[in-house]
Parts: C-alpha cells; structure tokens; sequence
C-alpha cells in the first residue's frame, strides 16, 4: 500500500538523521501538495543532506543547484538553444534542468539574482516556465526545497519577498539539542534509504490527498500552527493551505 511506503520512506530517513522528525513529515507533506519548503538555519545542520537525501528517493527527474549572487540564469533553464536564435528565436535547451525536474533542491536560494528571480518566481507559483517572453509552458516539478543559511537581504520585506512568499512551509533548522542525541549524530553512518517513491506513486498520493474532507478541527488546528512563526509559516496568500492539509490528513493516516 502506498501509504505504509511513505512511511516506510519517512522511518529510513529518520533512522539517517537525529532531531529532524518534523523536516521530514513537512517534506513529504509538501510533495504531495505539489508545493514548496523552505529550510532556514545555521550552517552543518543538515539542510543539503535531508533535502538531497530525500529528494533523491522521489524517483522523477532530479535537479539539484547551489546558487550564488552571480548565477546565470543557464545554470537553472539551461543554455539558449543556437539553433533557435538562428530562427530568430529566444528559446533555451532545458534537457536536465530546472524546468524539466519533477523534484528539485535550490541551495542558498535567497543568493537568487533579478534575472534568476523573474524566471523562478511563476516556476514555484503556476509551475510554469516562460519559454520565451510570452509563452508559459506547464512543467513537471513536483516539489521544490529551497535551502539558505541566512535570511534575503534585505529582509522578508526587500527585493526578495516575493520568492520568501513562495515558500507554502518554512522551517528554522538549529542544530542537534539533546547530548544523547548528539552523541548519536556521531555514530550513525550515512546509510541510504531503500525505499523509492515512483512519480506515478507521488501523483497518486497527491489524488488521494485530493479527496481527503478537512474538517474544521484540522483548519482550527493549522491556523494555530500558524502561529507559531518559528515553526511553522504560511503563505499570506494561504492559497496552498488547504492542499498542505489535505496531504498532512493523508500522510497521517499512512
Ligand atoms: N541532525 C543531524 N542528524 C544527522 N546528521 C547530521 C545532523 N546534523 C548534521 N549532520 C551531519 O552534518 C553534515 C553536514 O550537513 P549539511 O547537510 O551540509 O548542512 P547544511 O546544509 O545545513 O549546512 C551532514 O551530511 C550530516 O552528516
Ligand atoms: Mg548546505
């Protein structure tokens, strides 16, 4: 059954890392609502590994950036295609990457450049790409994790609110608490999961999320979640909250 495999996949992956129980779950939740996550938080605290390690078991194309400030918008939609100027045309080859990823890890995200940004923002919101100026073209992108150490210059409020926006579940990451814990961390080897969620699966999972009644309770529940801003944000919009419920309802019935 489906179900008992995401949670087969969530046991694995939080036998690999300590204290990381809630990432995870926000994770898998956020796949089978179509969103993205965001990771916030010190350095070494495990963003890139949780986010690479689960993603990688999401079966689908995977792609996978570190950005920085001078990133080419190449790096992410690939380069333009040669061909296509010769026809007078603006198009680029994205065999590999962003727009042709089912399942994708953008590192240090808020490093995001103007001419990166204008692309990103539609892929996260409509899960569109802008072929060429006018154009949007649907991809296929699943589910997006955003990871950086540090908060957009700026703030939430400068030039790079819109991308915080869209980010449907935040989460500070810190380090390791418990000593026990730690002690642990230290002796686990980096084992890999076993368990591989199909595409077709994760698009089932996301048809069954679908048809889950939200009662007022769970909505009560996660407007008081959202309250907590450490943990847990929405985005102002709350256009993704009732499809993050949905898919918290299912995975919590696996
Ligand atoms: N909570 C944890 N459980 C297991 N391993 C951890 C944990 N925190 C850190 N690590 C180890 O530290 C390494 C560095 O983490 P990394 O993913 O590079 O951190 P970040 O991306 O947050 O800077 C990981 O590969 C992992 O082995
Ligand atoms: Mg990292």
């Amino acid at each position: 059954m489906l179900n008992k495999k995401l949670l087969k996949l969530e046991t694995e992956i939080n036998g690999c890392f300590m204290e990381r129980e809630e990432i995870v779950r926000g994770l898998l939740v956020t796949a089978i609502a179509r969103g993205n996550m965001l990771m916030l938080g010190a350095p070494g605290a495990a963003k890139t590994a949780i986010a690479e390690t689960l993603s990688r078991q999401l079966g689908g194309n995977f792609f996978s950036r570190l950005l920085t400030k001078v990133s080419a918008p190449e790096e992410l939609f690939g380069p333009l295609s040669l061909k296509a100027l010769e026809n007078d045309q603006y198009k680029r080859v994205t065999k590999g990457k962003l727009p042709e990823a089912d399942v994708a890890v953008i590192d240090e995200v808020f490093k995001c450049n103007s001419a990166v940004l204008n692309t990103l923002l539609p892929i996260m919101n409509e899960r569109v790409y802008f072929d060429d100026s006018s154009t949007p073209k649907p991809i296929p992108l699943q589910v997006l994790v955003g990871l950086s150490n540090e908060l957009p210059d700026g703030g939430v409020n400068g030039e790079l609110a819109a991308l915080w926006d869209r980010f449907d579940l935040k989460y500070i990451v810190d380090y390791v608490k418990d000593e026990r814990n730690f002690a642990t961390m230290l002796k686990l080897s980096n084992g890999k999961p076993s368990t591989i969620i199909s595409l077709q699966e994760l698009q089932s999972a996301q048809q069954q999320a679908e048809q889950v009644n939200i009662s007022d309770d769970t909505i009560g529940e996660a407007l008081e979640r959202a309250e907590k801003p450490r943990l847990y944000y929405f985005r102002s919009s709350f256009q993704k909250l009732p499809a993050l419920l949905k898919g918290s309802c299912l995975a919590r019935r696996a």
